[in-house]
């Protein structure tokens, strides 16, 4: 109640206004941040009201001055993982919120979709759409213990650790259209209309390929499963 929160990588804005609605109404106000300024508009355009609204920012740039201990509480899905500058987005986090503020984030760590855009980047095919893959792996991809790395890192900046998960996330879209659509949704690279549906058989495979053989899980792509191993933390700010 009368607190002010802000979603980091809001994307489209449907899932900040989904919490904002059916979990916070009772909340202050809510404004969702991305780096990209076509989301933003969509997001202003299709979900603010007198209590929401949205507002582009790079987490891991440079922090505008107003934003500086404005926040009672951070919240952040599937956002932070594009980050290589992890130190940058937590410390700006950290300077985000006030004291006793809280941050809740949910980061993608090791997905088989990652290890797909590795492979299908060295496939002639695909070689001139799948441009500079590295930027989009998450920086946990490769790590042999992400926990521990985040711990240091939370540690660091300031924060007092409640709650770092490793967390493995399955959805069952149900069938190919489903999955098709949410992952093309994520996936950023250009792929000319004409390659499109051949990329997104291409890429499902690959991915079931590293879910069932690299992670051994009896799911995968094949039955329009989606599986992301994540990290879940909360964590708190006491000055
Ligand atoms: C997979 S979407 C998640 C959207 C939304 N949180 C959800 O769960 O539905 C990730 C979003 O993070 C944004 N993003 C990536 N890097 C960012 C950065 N440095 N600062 C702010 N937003 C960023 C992207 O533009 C994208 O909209």
């Amino acid at each position: 109640m009368d607190s002010t929160i802000l979603d980091i990588g809001c994307g489209d804005g449907g899932l900040t206004s989904k919490i904002f609605k059916e979990i916070i109404p009772n909340c202050k106000t809510m404004i969702g941040c991305d780096i990209s300024e076509d989301m933003i508009r969509f997001a202003n355009e299709h979900y603010a009201s007198e209590r929401i609204n949205f507002t582009t920012l790079n987490i891991e740039g440079e922090l505008p001055d107003q934003l500086r201990e404005r926040f009672h509480h951070v919240i952040s899905f599937f956002a932070l993982n594009w980050c290589h500058r992890q130190e940058t987005a937590f410390q700006n986090i950290y300077d985000i919120l006030r004291d006793q503020g809280s941050c809740f984030a949910i980061i993608a760590e090791r997905v088989s979709l990652f290890d797909a855009y590795r492979n299908l980047a060295k496939v002639e095919k695909w070689k001139p759409w799948l441009i500079d893959v590295e930027r989009y792996i998450s920086p946990y991809h490769d790590s042999q213990d992400s926990r521990k790395e985040m711990e240091h890192l939370l540690g660091k900046v300031g924060f007092t650790v409640t709650k770092l998960e490793h967390k493995i996330l399955v959805h069952d879209f149900e069938n190919q259209e489903n999955l098709k659509s949410a992952l093309m949704s994520v996936v950023p690279f250009k792929i000319p209309d004409e390659l499109y549906d051949d990329f997104f058989i291409h890429l499902s495979k690959e991915m079931q390929m590293f879910d069932t053989k690299k992670y051994n899980f009896k799911k995968s792509t094949y039955d329009s499963v989606f599986i992301v191993q994540a990290l879940v933390l909360y964590v708190e700010k006491h000055l």
